[in-house]
Parts: structure tokens; sequence; C-alpha cells
């Protein structure tokens, strides 16, 4: 019989890949404090011969949970500092070598986020909301779209480079289902936002603000692995209480939400396939 000509081969595959129930996913989380009730929830073991190379501090957790292999990366803390490994450079390497060593169907990132509850261009301006966005604290988003915001390049070309906007592996169902809102992400390296980021969430039209969600969605992207996100708001970037100070008082009880979230996107996709989503 004649071979499929390479493309028409590879959609097959794709669809046989969509159409078969989902086995193994990785969880990326940022922050042990994000993780932990998620290893005891899922009853996890930490992985005591690491898929990671000798040395950094990423830790997996793994084991099975219903019918899925679950893992739950955590990027560990900085070798010299001591805190959370936070940002785009952790999220990629983790994501780049949990992909690599697991070959997941589904990669989840998990984490918290800063929410706008409302933003135009006017409301800094004038103090006032025109353009309701709508996130609360505690509120739970699964992102559709997540681009960065810190990748300024006015160059023709590199500029939509810089920005990196990619979509979210669609999930109608599982938006559907839970009680979650949904709405774009921006990515940047910092907690704070500066005038110029500012700018450029409004220009990616974002609800929610994060710090490795756009790093994560390029390297599943460059390694064709389906990649969602799910973040729970800790801060009110357009409120009026210092960010770090909001974030930090809420962090524990906004953790519980976001793992109950997390509980619950994973009880869904448990027996199913990506195309049920
Ligand atoms: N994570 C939680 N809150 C955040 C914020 N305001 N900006 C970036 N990442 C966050």
């Amino acid at each position: 019989m004649a071979k499929a000509p390479p493309e028409e081969e590879s959609s097959a595959s794709k669809e046989t890949m969509d159409n078969r129930s989902i086995s193994t996913v990785v969880i990326i989380t940022t922050m042990r404090t994000e993780a932990l009730p998620l290893v005891n929830k899922f009853q996890l073991k930490e992985d005591l011969n690491p898929v990671f190379p000798m040395g950094v501090p990423w830790v997996r957790y793994c084991g099975t949970y219903k019918d899925l292999n679950i893992n739950i990366i955590w990027p560990g803390k900085d070798t010299i500092l001591g805190v959370d490994s936070v940002g785009t450079i952790s999220a990629s390497l983790v994501t780049y070598a949990s992909i690599l060593a697991l070959q997941p169907d589904l990669i989840i990132n998990a984490g918290t986020a800063g929410g706008f509850k409302c933003f135009d261009m006017y409301s800094t301006l004038m103090f006032s909301c025109f353009q309701a966005k709508g996130a609360s604290i505690a509120d739970i988003f699964l992102a559709s779209d997540v681009a960065f915001h810190d990748r300024r390049i006015p160059i023709p070309v590199f500029d939509l480079y810089g920005v990196g906007l990619r979509q979210a592996f669609p999930t109608p169902n599982l938006v559907k289902t839970l009680n979650v809102k949904v709405g774009k992400l921006s990515t940047g390296d910092s907690l704070d936002t500066s005038p110029k980021d500012e700018a450029s969430i409004v220009s990616n039209d974002a609800t929610i603000k994060d710090m490795e969600g756009a790093a994560v969605a390029y390297v599943a992207d460059l390694l064709k692995v389906p990649a969602i996100f799910v973040k729970a708001i800790t801060d009110i970037v357009d409120g009026d209480k210092p960010t770090g100070v909001e974030f930090l008082q809420n962090l524990l009880a906004v953790t519980a939400a976001l793992d109950q979230a997390v509980t619950e996107v994973v009880d869904f996709i448990n027996g199913r396939c990506l195309s049920e989503l």
C-alpha cells in the first residue's frame, strides 16, 4: 500500500493522539506552597531517581491518581538565595526537561496570578472603570491565550516575536463544567507592573498577569504538547494595595482555591481524551 504523504501521516497520528485517553499529565507549579497540597491530595511521592540533571533544585512528585500518571514539577529553591525559583527562566527549563523525560499528553501550568478588576486606557488616568475585566481575589481562571508583556522589541516582526502570543489548548467542555472564568494571560518577569508593562498588558487585552505562563506555552508549543493554564488570583493589579503585600496576605487562602480547582480539572481529565476537553 502506498505510504501516506508525511503531512497526512502526521495529521492522522495527531487525530489518534487526540482520541485516546489522556494518560500522563505534567503539572508545572512555581511555589512550594502551591505544589505541596496537591502532592498530598494526589498522594504523590518525591521521585528518588530524578529524571532531571544532577544538582538542579527541580523536584518531581509522581504517582498514579485514578487512571492518570500525575507528575507535579516544582522548580525548587534558588540554589544561592533559597527562595522559590519564580519566573520565566526556571519555568521554561523545567517544562523542557519534563517534556523530554516524561513525554506527557498534557501540561497544566498551575499557579497564582494578579488580576485586573477593570482595565482600559482611561481607568488609570481617570480612576474609573469603563470596561469591566472582572477579576476578584481567589477567582480561578483558565487562560484562553498567553503572551509576554516585558519583551519589547520595536522592530517589525521582532515585535510580534517578543509578544509571543499563543493560544491555550481549547477546553470548551472543561470551561462549561467547572466554575471558572476565562481570560487572557500576560506574562513578565516582575511582580510589579511598570507603566510600559501596563501598556503592553492593555495591548495583550489581558485580565490576568503571571510570571511563567507564556514561557511554559512557548516550550510546550515548540515540543508540540498541549498546554492549559489554571490561575488563581492573589492580588488586584489595578487595586489600591501594594502588590507584594496583597500577594503574601492572600497566598495561603488562594492556594487552597487553586488546589481545589486543579483537582477538579484533573478529575475532569481522567478517562477523557484531548478532543473531549
Ligand atoms: N503572581 C501573583 N500575583 C502576580 C502579579 N501581580 N504579577 C505577576 N505574577 C503574579
